[in-house]
């Protein structure tokens, strides 16, 4: 199990920071009676927010009725479940609390209506309700912060986090220099979900964490930067905004796109999104190869385009909850050794021929071909790969 579910706090008392929200949130629960509004608990990614209602929820022993907005399916599960929920006495005996997660996250087209139904489910609530949004100030949801008291979670101190990070290390019984937990703490920038995913990255499996072990992974790969703007290209709707996640981006465009290459079919989950997706890939990587054929570099702003806004409309809806965004490692261990570079690139012309694409050779088409092929094995077949071959790519 990793170590952010691991290690999430049941209670309160071990929530950390945030006094004055958490006593806010918890007076707010407690005196809250039918007819007053609802609260809008908001602030950035992984700071906190779903976690703090659950704990609270716990300590009042009320029952958490949890709904994710953002998810594709929510929307008849909203209409026939949770208006049902929140009209109703609790089979328990307890009282409820209602969370409706990720408000801002509900998708444009799909959803539409999605918020006049979620007015109506906070309207009709014998319980109190709690929204989640990590941007409360988004148009489409302007009537539900209108009718919200509402709760920022900004970042989280760097105490609270070393204090949580060393709390972890001592209940993994690993040994640390005394300035490990707050160097890391310090770079996570307020967030403790990327804090903890920080301190699984260097700690787990060792007996013992020095700063410097630290400092060598943060040199190794930069990897938070990339991790945001990933994060951005996937999961928004919004042309502009997509645009924007690679601006101040220190990263190379081809090291980017395999960064998005890699980690779009892990955040991406119908396969049509994946394909389409992946021929925007596939056309930054065409621009990509015409800026150094030409040199002519304006174009690359087209290489960012495609990974970017291409990426970004490539899905359907978007996607609910978080993705554990991988390096591209097998990439660069793959390059080290002759004889699988060979095989790999073997296997891309075959796919390219039959395709009829351009293929670059790279793994990470590999990576995504191993997804095509546990969904589909008669695709080895089609594309006149051997069974060694096949095995080859499913090892992705
Ligand atoms: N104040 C805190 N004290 C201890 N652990 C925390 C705290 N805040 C967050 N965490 C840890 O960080 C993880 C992420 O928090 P959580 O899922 O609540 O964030 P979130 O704000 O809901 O993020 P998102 O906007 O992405 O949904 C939790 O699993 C938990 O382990
Ligand atoms: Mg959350």
């Amino acid at each position: 199990m990793m170590w952010v579910k691991k290690y999430r706090p049941e209670s309160l008392s071990d929530y950390r920071g945030a006094s004055k929200e958490k006593e806010k949130l918890r007076e707010w629960a407690e005196d809250w009676e039918k007819g007053d509004g609802p609260t809008l608990l908001h602030g950035q990614a992984g700071t906190g927010k779903t976690s703090l209602v659950e704990a609270l929820a716990n300590d009042l022993d009320m029952e958490l009725v949890e709904t994710n907005a953002s998810d594709v399916r929510t929307k008849t599960k909203l209409r026939e479940e949770l208006l049902e929920s929140v009209r109703q006495r609790s089979f328990l005996g307890k009282e409820k609390l209602i969370l409706v997660d990720e408000v801002d996250g509900m998708s444009g087209n799909a959803d539409r209506g999605g918020t006049s139904l979620i007015r109506e489910i906070v309207e009709e609530s014998r319980f109190p309700v709690v929204m989640t949004a990590n941007d409360p100030y988004e148009s489409k949801i302007k009537t539900l912060r209108q009718m919200s008291e509402m709760i920022e979670l900004g970042s989280v101190h760097t105490n609270s986090i070393a204090a949580h990070l060393r709390e972890i290390l001592e209940e993994e019984g690993i040994e640390y220099e005394g300035g490990a937990p707050k160097r890391l703490a310090r770079q996570a920038d307020g967030q403790m979900r990327s804090a903890i995913n920080d301190l699984e990255a260097v700690a787990r499996g060792r007996n013992r964490v020095s700063v410097d072990d630290i400092e060598d992974a943060s040199r190794r790969d930069d990897r938070k930067e990339v991790f945001d703007s990933l994060k951005i290209v996937f999961k928004t709707e919004t042309p502009d905004n997509a645009r924007q996640a690679t601006e101040n981006l220190d990263e190379n465009p081809e090291t980017w796109m395999q960064w998005v290459r890699e980690n779009l079919p892990r955040e991406y989950g119908k396969s049509q999104d994946i394909a389409d997706g992946m021929d925007a890939v596939s056309g930054a990587d065409l621009f990509n190869g015409r800026v150094r054929r030409t040199m002519n570099w304006s174009l690359m702003r087209y290489v960012y385009l495609y990974t970017t806004v291409g990426v970004a409309l490539a899905k359907e809806e978007r996607y609910s909850g978080w993705t554990n965004y991988q390096y591209p490692s097998k990439i660069r261990d793959m390059g080290k050794s002759n004889s699988s570079r060979k095989k790999r690139s073997e296997i891309g012309e075959k796919i390219g021929e039959k395709l009829h694409i351009s293929i670059s050779k790279s793994v990470s088409e590999l990576f995504f071909l191993s997804q095509v092929l546990e969904e589909n094995p008669g695709v080895g077949d089609q594309l006149g790969l051997t069974s060694e071959e096949v095995e080859f790519v499913k090892d992705f």
